[in-house]
């Protein structure tokens, strides 16, 4: 499936978003109109949750507002270049060999695309810390939850997550999610003036991914999810 031209909307089955969806990371200095992101936060919404709690909580960025939260990102990882200290690990402290192997090929596509060395941790750190400038793109978006949420609540707003993600891409606009905001919460929360029951889980950097960046050409691998109840 080729994606739509970026900005252009194209009418898409769910079929098609699901399979032509992928992250990009590397976004062009052109703008998107805040109230065209408005509109499919709002959309996605329409996200199953339990008992209809809705527990998900967007918080758009862009304009002068992104711009000085890349500001703030540089000097806080210039302070703080580790992250802080963070509610939830990324990962199990011991992934299943095949899980581990899965995240390492991840690894191989993505710093294979970008030319890094992969065990150059400086050219590595660099990439990464272009997390907090998002990727480039002219809109973020910051989702949380509620501090006291269990993981159904988690689950609920992966499937927002997701739908904003298919509503984008019919939008023709292109995305990636990015926990790694996480690793600053309190910076974002401070940043934001978030209430404090609220917790940051992930950010989203949206706009028109740059045509000419090797990293916006990945396809990356799946397996068979039936194939992985004897998973090891
Ligand atoms: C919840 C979540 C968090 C993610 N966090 C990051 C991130 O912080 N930085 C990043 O570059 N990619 C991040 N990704 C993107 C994944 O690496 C990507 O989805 C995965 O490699 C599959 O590639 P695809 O999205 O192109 O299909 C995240 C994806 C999800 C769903």
């Amino acid at each position: 499936m080729t994606r739509p031209p970026t900005g252009m909307s194209v009418r898409m089955s769910v079929s098609q978003a699901v399979d032509s969806r992928v992250s990009a990371r590397a976004f062009l200095d052109r703008p998107v109109p805040r109230a065209f992101v408005e509109d499919i936060l709002r959309r996605a919404a329409r996200a199953p949750s339990g008992g209809n709690l809705q527990p998900w909580v967007a918080r758009l960025v862009e304009g002068e507002e992104i711009a000085a939260l890349k500001t703030r990102m540089r000097a806080r990882i210039a302070e703080l270049p580790d992250g802080e200290p963070m509610a939830h690990g990324f990962y199990p402290p011991a992934l299943k060999p095949a899980y581990l192997a899965r995240r390492q090929r991840n690894g191989e596509i993505l710093y294979g695309a970008l030319g890094i060395d992969r065990h150059d941790p400086v050219a590595r750190k660099a990439w990464i810390d272009e997390n907090f400038q998002f990727f480039g793109a002219p809109v973020g978006v910051l989702l949380f939850v509620e501090r006291n949420s269990t993981p159904y609540q988690w689950i609920d707003l992966g499937i927002y997550l997701q739908t904003v993600l298919l509503l984008l891409c019919e939008a023709g606009l292109d995305a990636c999610p990015q926990a790694d905001w996480a690793m600053y919460a309190a910076t974002v929360t401070a940043f934001l003036d978030a209430p404090p029951d609220l917790m940051l889980i992930c950010g989203i950097a949206i706009g028109h991914a740059d045509p000419n960046r090797p990293e916006n050409f990945i396809r990356t691998e799946r397996d068979d999810p039936l194939a992985s109840f004897a998973i090891s």
